[in-house]
């Protein structure tokens, strides 16, 4: 069972969903502690809920490398495996990165390389792209940049606006999120160069429900 460190600062739906793939033991691994920029992320409430330790490290006034030496404290009191970026809207300093290299994986709202930052979803549509989708990769000291572990693809319909979209990535999200965090914890990936490589196994594709119309990675 690996411990999960997530940094969040939304409203934490991806949260969320490593907190019921754990309960519902679809991973081997259970959320040790959530950590926000953002004193009002709904995500603070869901850790409350679900009785998760939660802190607030808060970035006012504080240089980014003092702010991630204590995420970094706080990420070892809890003994964490794995950090995961689960809509953690603040850059990560370059120690922090290097520090946990290899055991720090982020979901991205688009199909890197196209549309990084904050706001893929919406700059998809700006950019008239037809398909779309989300990226769950290794962080490295670039944005949005490091090696890539799945991805989905999800059409944008004609009728789609920002929310609707968002909301549709977001289900899948859901899915390759948690399975990422299984695949680690099940020692299936391989970091060679910019490629992750995933071992043979089991397929959360015969296991459970796939949403239609959308294009799931080899590895899912
Ligand atoms: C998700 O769509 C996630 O991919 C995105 O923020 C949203 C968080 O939703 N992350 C980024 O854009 C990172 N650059 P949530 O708060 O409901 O989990």
């Amino acid at each position: 069972m690996i411990h999960v460190g997530v940094l969040a600062s939304g409203n934490g739906t991806d949260l969320q969903s490593i907190i019921d793939a754990s309960e519902r033991k679809m991973i081997d691994a259970k959320v040790a502690v959530v950590i926000s920029d953002n004193p009002q992320a709904y995500a603070l409430e869901r850790a409350k809920k679900h009785l998760i330790p939660f802190e607030i490290v808060e970035q006012k006034e504080k240089k980014r490398e003092d702010i991630d030496t204590e995420i970094t404290r706080i990420l070892k009191n809890h003994n964490v495996d794995l950090v995961v970026g689960a809509g953690y809207m603040r850059i990560l300093s370059k120690g922090f990165v290097k520090e946990w290299y290899g055991r720090l994986i982020n979901i991205h709202p688009a199909l890197l390389p196209s549309f990084k930052g904050t706001n893929g979803q919406h700059d998809a549509l700006l950019y008239g792209v037809k398909i779309t989708g989300c990226t769950t990769h290794f962080m490295d000291e670039e944005m949005d940049h490091g090696p890539i572990i799945l991805q989905a693809a999800v059409k944008i319909l004609p009728d789609d606006d920002q929310e609707s979209l968002a909301k549709r990535i977001l289900q899948v999200e859901h899915q390759i999120l948690p399975r990422s965090i299984q695949l680690f914890a099940q020692h299936r990936l391989t970091i060679k160069g910019r490629c992750v490589q995933i071992k043979p196994g089991d397929s959360w594709a015969d296991m459970y429900k796939l949403i239609p119309e959308v294009l799931y990675a080899e590895g899912y």
